[in-house]
């Protein structure tokens, strides 16, 4: 059952170190809905039954729990996007910090996984339109967006090309991090 693949996969992040316990959303397209987390409560906690089918809209076809803040960011994406099944928004400390200075190229593999380029959106406030335009506006030829001062949405056709997307950004964010202190010769 996908609700339960949500599940299982946010605890993955979440003991990953990739979000705090209340931050970030999961969403995966279903049909003409949208099946997504809740809002606030602990991620790493949730069980099937705490998701939401909304439409797009923003209006709960199915589900007790109010959707995530961010619905209109995943509703923006998937009509941008009609090949993307799934949206992962976490708040990897790294990459958030890095954003452009990432460097994609010290992987082999680190392109082929990312899949295009690295897009980067400006500091917005979070749960807007404004901030749903500037997503689906990078993402619209990316497959990862970093959120300045915010976190990172990777889209995939599946939960878990999306998921892998958002691990691999973070691991190259370390990655350029750790290159830039043996280039400085410490
Ligand atoms: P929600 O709990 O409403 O999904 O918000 C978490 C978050 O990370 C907002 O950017």
């Amino acid at each position: 059952m996908i609700e339960e693949e949500i599940v299982e996969y946010y605890k993955l992040l979440y003991l990953r170190g990739l979000s705090t316990l209340l931050s970030g959303n999961i969403s995966v397209r279903s049909g003409d809905l949208i099946l997504i987390t809740p809002t606030s409560l602990p991620k790493p906690l949730l069980r099937p039954e705490d998701l939401v089918y909304i439409d797009f809209e923003g209006r709960v076809v199915k589900g007790t729990r109010q959707p995530s803040s961010e619905w209109r960011m995943h509703a923006a994406v998937y009509r941008r996007r009609p090949d993307v099944g799934a949206i992962v928004h976490v708040h990897p400390v790294h990459s958030t910090l890095l954003a452009e200075r990432i460097k994609p190229d010290l992987f082999l593999e680190g392109d082929i996984y990312i899949g295009g380029p690295l897009a980067v959106v400006p500091p917005l406030q979070p749960g807007t339109w404004e901030l749903a335009e500037a997503v689906a506006d990078a993402l619209a030829r990316a497959n990862v967006a970093v959120l300045k001062k915010h976190g990172v949405v990777a889209v995939g056709r599946s939960l878990a090309e999306a998921v892998n997307r958002v691990e691999v950004v973070e691991d190259l964010a370390k990655a350029t991090l750790i290159n830039l202190w043996i280039n400085s010769g410490i």
